[in-house]
């Protein structure tokens, strides 16, 4: 068949991980979608879950050992290098992940992988130490080196019955990536996006400080598929609880003073800029160097206003630069965020009604309008910040996407 007009084919690789159970379904749902999966299972994989399983959902043998060959006259591990548009390997454990970062090629995933020069995409799945590992976070580096894309695990209950980072993104998330990957779309490739995100802290003295509710979600939604969509990212961060997004550039600051610092560092080769850090408006005007005591009568904590972010930004921007702000209201949302949008020269606003269940601070769903400057609104309903995130990047990325 003229290879432009055959089924977009992949090879699901499958590891060892307990998430491997989920694979099942992801390989059911993307052959109901029309796309030719071509699974490949590692020993220890099989463990969990077995090749029956895999061939009957796709149509097609599951491969394990490098010297299975299953289609004749080939060698299993080139041929399907050579014919397949992306690899997905769902879920990818700790041991894989370092397997492919020191070019090991000991199984028929790990050789298929070497030995292609398609899209890589991992979903890692493992223990919140495993992830932390320094090695692994090593190994991650060195990988998205190479090219490698990743679908960012998230915090939540593991199979060893604790509560943190390293629970596998959810299947309807990993399968919208491979789909946008499959369509050839890395439409901000060449672009630098910057992100600003969480809150800032204020400090009063040595151990209190002013902040608020934000939990930088959004934003690290943002930076994480920026990348995935091909740009070079920069993410700005107030302090949160997540994990750095592999391969992207974060710098952590504290207070208003440190992000504006910071962005000011960084927004000259900026293409877009997404301003969705939650800045405190104001600081105290003094911070008492001793931690401030009891003494029966409460003290008074003078304010002063910190500066616009944001305004000033959008004062200095340069026509070719596209900025994009967030309007977080409890009232008015469209008419406080149109006011925001005219009044600091933003490209487009994100309009959110914080007090929606849903949406907002610290939720992992969000609900918004996305606003642009000449006033056409896009209703965002409900749906994951990182779904948000590919929503709001493709809308207002310069480039038409092929999405
Ligand atoms: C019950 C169980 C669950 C496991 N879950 C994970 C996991 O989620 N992620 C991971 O990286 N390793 C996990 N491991 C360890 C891997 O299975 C082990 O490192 C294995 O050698 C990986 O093989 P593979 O990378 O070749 O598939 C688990 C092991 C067991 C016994």
């Amino acid at each position: 068949m003229n290879d432009l007009i055959r089924p977009k084919r992949i090879v699901l690789g499958i590891t060892a991980s307990i998430a491997a159970y989920k694979a099942a379904d992801l390989a059911s749902k993307l052959v109901k979608s029309g796309v030719d999966v071509y699974p490949v299972l590692t020993a220890e994989a099989a463990r969990f879950v077995g090749p029956a399983t895999f061939t009957a959902l796709t149509g097609h043998p599951c491969p394990i050992d490098t010297f299975d060959e299953p289609f004749p006259g080939e060698i299993a591990h080139i041929w399907l290098a050579r014919n397949c548009d992306l690899i997905a390997i769902v879920p990818a454990s700790m041991n894989c992940i370092a397997r492919l970062a020191h070019g090991l090629a000991d199984d028929m995933l790990t050789a298929t992988v070497m030995a292609t020069a398609a899209p890589i995409l991992l979903a890692p799945a493992m223990n919140t130490g495993m992830w932390n590992n320094p090695a692994t976070q090593a190994n991650l580096e060195t990988l998205s080196k190479y090219g490698y894309q990743f679908i960012e695990p998230v915090t939540g209950m593991l199979a060893c019955r604790t509560e943190g980072v390293g629970k596998m993104a959810d299947v309807v998330t990993i399968e919208a990536a491979i789909q946008s990957v499959l369509r050839g779309s890395q439409p901000l490739s060449g672009k630098h996006v910057l992100i600003t995100t969480g809150p800032t802290r204020e400090p009063i003295d040595p151990v209190r400080y002013l902040t608020n509710r934000s939990s930088g979600k959004m934003g690290y939604a943002l930076a994480e598929t920026a990348r995935r969509l091909g740009a070079a990212v920069t993410l700005i961060s107030g302090p949160t609880a997540l994990p750095a997004p592999i391969g992207v550039q974060t710098i952590p600051v504290e207070t208003a003073r440190e992000m504006m610092n910071a962005v000011q560092a960084h927004v000259q080769t900026a293409n877009i800029i997404i301003a969705a850090a939650a800045v405190a408006d104001y600081r105290p005007e003094t911070i008492s160097p001793q931690k401030i005591k009891k003494n029966g009568s409460a003290p008074t904590i003078a304010l002063v206003e910190n500066e616009d972010i944001l305004a000033w930004i959008g004062k200095s921007k340069r026509p070719d630069q596209t900025l994009v702000g967030f309007a977080a209201e409890s009232e008015n949302l469209l008419a406080n965020a149109n006011k925001k949008l005219q009044g600091k020269n933003l490209d487009w606003i994100v309009a959110n009604d914080i007090t929606a269940a849903g949406a907002g601070f610290d939720a992992d769903t969000n609900i918004a309008t996305l606003i642009s400057r000449d006033g056409a609104q896009t209703p965002l309903p409900k749906m994951s910040k990182r779904e948000m995130a590919e929503r709001i990047l493709v809308a207002v990325s310069p480039i038409p996407p092929a999405l």
